[in-house]
């Protein structure tokens, strides 16, 4: 089958994107460890710059909301000036990228904050346990895990301080050369836990009803649109995700509700997590695509477990206006090209998924006879 439709050009809000094959964002944990990004981050990133457009791995708009070992961070000046060095590796290799604006909310371990409780719209704590920092000596290859803890209930003040946060984020991303910002509102993360009905028991303006539990989005999108300018705005959400005790009660309800928030602010682009094979993600009871498409007008990014084939499909059929591709990215710099020649993927070695600097990283080659 063709895999034509994703070689096809793409406006996505105000920016011009050569091909629809869009790098989805991904966590690698190759900053230091005050979270400033490092020169491999820019390798790593220029080697995928033929993509229609890169998305940053998720970046940490406060420090409150950081609490994964050596992810990224983008609150202060050495963080920026670590990104200024990515963004212009990619901008020389002619691509565009956008940057994953972030915080994690409930799940963040003190360990990563001084010992602080961690914020959310509620205190409940999530399933499970996640990535600790490493202790100073320790050069086993995988991390320590810890169990999640319960978060402190957000007060007004909180609330105000991280919306003000994301704004800051984006001011900050453009400053830093980035093409625009994601928003991330999925994956179980602060904004996804105020949208969903399991980790939102709030009786105040920010909980209940899907009005309210939407307000904490809508105030993040109207403060960081004041920065950027919305057709450089997208926004990523997973309504049917179950990950980390996530569930909420009309996924579909949900999503017909942040497309009209999304169609309203005139938002860049939705990017939905609504897998059609199982993997990063459980397959969705019920898709919600067709409850974001009745209310937002504007371009869909799908994602999850998509070949070039059905990725293409998708797009010819008018399910989606562009595709992305998560694990396919990390072990083929030249995705693009692989597509569009048909040639085999190489295999992640998910080892140093989240550790080993260029190991696993920056050093997978393009394909050995994609040159001839
Ligand atoms: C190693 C790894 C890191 C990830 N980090 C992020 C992230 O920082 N932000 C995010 O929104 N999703 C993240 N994801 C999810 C991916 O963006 C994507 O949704 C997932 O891999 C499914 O797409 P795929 O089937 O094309 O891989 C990550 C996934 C993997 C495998």
């Amino acid at each position: 089958m063709s895999v034509d439709a994703l070689l096809q050009p793409l406006t996505l809000g105000t920016l011009d994107l050569p091909n629809r094959i869009i790098m989805a964002p991904l966590t690698r944990g190759r900053a230091s460890e005050a979270n400033v990004p490092q020169p491999v981050m820019g390798t790593y990133y220029a080697q995928r710059a033929d993509a229609g457009l890169l998305i940053s791995e998720a970046t940490a708009v406060h420090p409150g909301g950081m609490g994964w070992y050596r992810v990224p961070g983008i609150w202060s000046a050495e963080q920026l000036a670590g990104w200024k060095g990515v963004t212009g590796a990619v901008h020389d290799a002619g691509g565009r990228i956008f940057c994953q604006i972030w915080h994690m909310g409930r799940l963040v371990l003190p360990d990563y904050n001084g010992g602080a409780q961690p914020i959310a719209p509620s205190p409940i704590a999530a399933e499970g346990e996640t990535f600790a920092p490493r202790a100073p000596g320790d050069d086993s290859l995988f991390l320590p895990m810890k169990p999640f803890v319960t978060p402190r209930e957000m007060t007004q003040a909180d609330i105000d301080e991280m919306v003000a946060a994301y704004a800051q984020g984006a001011a900050n991303a453009l400053e830093a050369g980035f093409d625009g910002v994601e928003i991330h509102g999925a994956n179980g993360y602060l904004i996804d836990q105020f949208l969903t009905s399991s980790t939102n028991r709030r009786t105040d303006g920010y909980g209940g009803s899907l009005e309210n539990r939407t307000r904490f989005l809508r105030e993040v999108i109207a403060a960081v649109t004041a920065k950027v300018e919305a057709g450089r705005v997208g926004l990523r959400i997973s309504p049917t995700s179950k990950r980390k005790g996530m569930e909420d009660e009309n996924p579909g309800a949900l999503a017909h509700a942040i497309g009209t928030i999304a169609e309203a602010a005139g938002l860049a682009y939705v990017h939905l997590i609504e897998p059609i094979h199982a993997g990063f993600m459980d397959l969705p009871d019920d898709p919600v695509m067709a409850q974001l498409r009745a209310t937002y007008r504007g371009a869909v990014i799908q994602n999850g477990g998509f070949s070039a084939e059905e990725g293409a499909d998708f797009i010819a059929r008018g399910a989606a206006e562009a595709i992305s591709f998560g694990r396919p990215f990390m072990a083929n710099p030249d995705l693009v090209t692989r597509f569009r020649e048909g040639l085999p993927l190489a295999e992640v070695n998910f080892d140093y998924a989240y550790v080993g600097e260029e190991k696993g990283y920056s050093d997978y080659p393009a394909y050995a006879g994609a040159a001839a």
